[in-house]
């Protein structure tokens, strides 16, 4: 999504600027080609070596500097952007934007650019509050400036409060929003996600690897897309993503309610989640004690809560994973046919970068025509927009569509 973009990163001065070395991080390792400008008070944090080294591109911080100018000018630094990030803002350069003041690189660039411009305040709570500064927030919001954050805790200053900067990967991922089709505006979507946890004793469960990731990768560009999404997720340490709305389970049995009281409303399931096939049929009330060399636990099947969604599916679509260990794409087959599907997502979880908590996943595309694509090793969020992207044709091809 961020390769071929040009991406000005402007730096205002505050504590913060560390995690504007993180968000540049994210955005070249994203294939973005990053230009930095930063502002003198910036450079009391970081120096423009930094920023230089991880970008790869010099860096910008003089507005008359005969060198800079010539090797790229302010005014084509602000026309060849895709998208302009200002991480972290200042009330300072707010201010500046809000009332149409250009003195310095930041400021001019920012004024002389049509693309895109996304603030990521960053100040005192105090100064955050201060009603010239929301009239200032309110005026550029109504201009169409886009925002993140800032968030609410505790500041460098050791108040607690709103004017924190949002995360690195909160930043680009509004990034990426502004930067998706809104394909699939005015869509429901229910994503599964992450693992499933069948309790044996108070203290021990059967699980598996799942770490949610692909998941709430699915959750966050379908809303990046435009969607509703409703996520259903297992016990994970991912947060919710932005404008996410997130159900949180543990046990099959707990999934499987959630699934059915919520799928009259959505109309796209996704099940990425890796739900557990059996449970202990008894859950005992106290630790279990090692009286035993040896121990059995009696299993009992849980209910297979894509293949109940197949029966009854309507109009929808549905889409499940298949993780597999061998016959990948048999199994998968079987799996899309018994149950229901349009389509498969099918990974060889044996496979380096596939599958159970990594970043990235290798898949292959089993459509109910028999069609199969095999995609190369992408990120996990690459992944999720190549399945939406199918998404969206299903969406397109169902009756009444044209
Ligand atoms: O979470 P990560 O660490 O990012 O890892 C991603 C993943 C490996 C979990 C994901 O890519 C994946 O493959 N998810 C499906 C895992 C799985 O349970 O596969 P399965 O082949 O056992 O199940 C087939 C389908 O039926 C799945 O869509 C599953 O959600 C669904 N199912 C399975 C059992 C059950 N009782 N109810 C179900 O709905």
């Amino acid at each position: 999504m961020f390769s071929q973009k040009r991406i000005v990163l402007g730096v205002s001065g505050g504590i913060a600027v560390y995690k504007a070395v993180e968000l540049l991080r994210l955005l070249t390792k994203a294939g973005a080609d990053v230009q930095v400008v930063m502002t003198r008070s910036a450079q009391e944090f970081v120096t423009p070596l930094t920023f230089q080294t991880l970008s790869g591109n010099p860096v910008h911080t003089e507005l008359f500097n005969l060198y800079q100018e010539k090797e790229i000018g302010h005014i084509s630094l602000a026309d060849g952007a895709d998208l302009f990030i200002v991480a972290p803002a200042t009330a300072n350069i707010l201010g500046k934007v809000a009332c149409g003041i250009a003195d310095d690189l930041l400021s001019t660039t920012l004024m002389a650019t049509k693309a895109p411009v996304l603030f990521a305040p960053a100040m005192n709570v105090n100064m955050y509050e201060n009603p010239v500064v929301q009239h200032n927030l309110t005026q550029l919001r109504e201009l169409g400036y886009h925002f993140v954050g800032p968030v609410t805790g505790e500041l460098a200053c050791g108040w607690q409060g709103t004017g924190k900067l949002s995360s690195p990967e909160e930043i680009f991922s509004m990034a990426q929003a502004l930067f998706a089709p809104k394909d699939l505006a005015g869509e429901r979507l229910l994503i599964t996600a992450g693992p499933t946890r069948e309790e044996l004793d108070p203290v021990r469960y059967i699980s598996n690897y799942s770490s949610g990731k692909m998941g709430y990768a699915l959750a966050r560009a379908a809303q990046q897309r435009g969607a509703e999404v409703y996520l259903i997720s297992g016990p994970t340490a991912l947060p919710v993503p932005p404008g996410v709305r997130r159900k949180s389970v543990v046990s099959a049995l707990e999934m499987r309610d959630a699934v059915l009281a919520a799928m009259d409303y959505s109309s796209v399931v996704i099940k990425s989640a890796a739900v557990a096939d059996y449970r202990p049929r008894q859950m005992a009330t106290h630790k279990l004690k090692k009286t035993s060399d040896d121990m059995r636990v009696e299993l009992e099947k849980n209910p297979d809560i894509l293949a109940e969604l197949g029966q009854v599916k309507q109009g929808r679509i549905l889409v499940g994973f298949a993780a597999e260990t061998r016959d990948l794409l048999a199994h998968a087959a079987e799996k899309l046919a018994r149950k229901n599907l349009d389509l498969i997502v099918a990974n060889d979880v044996t496979q380096q970068g596939a599958g159970f908590n990594v970043d990235t996943n290798i898949v292959k595309l089993l459509h109910a025509d028999g069609t199969v694509e095999t995609l190369p090793q992408l990120s996990k969020d690459e992944v999720a927009h190549q399945i939406l992207d199918r998404v969206v044709r299903l969406l397109g091809q169902r009756p009444g569509q044209s």
